[in-house]
């Protein structure tokens, strides 16, 4: 397998700074509508990078569960990520989608999203997700398998009596943005990158960067 030998060539759409939306967060919905309708796997699949007590980087896949004025997302409060998010909100998200030839990359801090959001979403998720919600401790070192499929077995005896509502260490975070990046795939590795700053009058500034 020749790793260094992949290459692929960009061709298709050119991104305008004249023809994006002033406001990144439209900008960045139309993007994801275009991915869903593409039929790109997993389009809101999205890097989440936080920063560690010691300052390293971490990062993992989570999946954006809704837009409004930031970008929501939804995991165990007790996990590595949300330790660190809470000792130090600067958080990143990126997604690549790959068919359509584009990244985005959104810099900015986060914040716990209400109660009563957290218990909409949960409470719209399928049984089985719910009931992970309370198996899983999350970031955890456990010994085996059989640790999880005991600990499923009681919390789905605890709820056959119960009314099952959401683990008070499960919730949402919603990540405002100050940054974001739209970068598009072009010819001959010419690639298009539009960057959205957010100015401390709380308008967006936009410029293009190379690629
Ligand atoms: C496609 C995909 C989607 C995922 N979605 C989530 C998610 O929405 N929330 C979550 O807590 N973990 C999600 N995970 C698992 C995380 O990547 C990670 O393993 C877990 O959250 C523990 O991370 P941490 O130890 O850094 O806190 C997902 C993983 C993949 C591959």
């Amino acid at each position: 397998m020749k790793i260094a030998s992949l290459r692929k060539e960009y061709s298709s759409n050119l991104l305008e700074i004249n023809k994006v939306d002033p406001n990144p967060l439209v900008q960045f919905k139309s993007w994801m509508e275009a991915s869903i309708e593409d039929g790109v796997l997993e389009p809101n699949a999205m890097h989440l990078a936080t920063v560690t007590s010691d300052n390293r980087p971490s990062s993992r896949i989570v999946l954006l569960k809704g837009i409004d004025h930031g970008f929501v997302f939804f995991t165990n409060y007790e996990s590595k990520k949300s330790k660190e998010l809470q000792a130090n909100p600067f958080a990143s998200l990126t997604f690549f989608w790959a068919q359509m030839e584009r990244q985005v990359r959104i810099e900015g801090f986060v914040e716990k999203v209400s109660v009563e959001e957290s218990d909409d979403y949960f409470l719209s998720r399928p049984l089985e997700s719910q009931i992970g919600a309370w198996t899983s401790p999350q970031s955890e070192e456990i010994p085996d398998r059989a640790f999880l499929e005991k600990r499923k077995q009681e919390v789905e005896q605890r709820f056959a009596s119960e009314e099952l509502r959401r683990p008070p260490h499960w919730g949402g975070f919603r990540l405002l943005a100050d940054k974001v990046e739209f970068w598009q795939g072009g010819p001959a590795r010419l690639h298009d990158r539009i960057l959205y700053s957010l100015s401390p009058s709380g308008t967006w500034q936009l410029k293009r960067l190379a690629p």
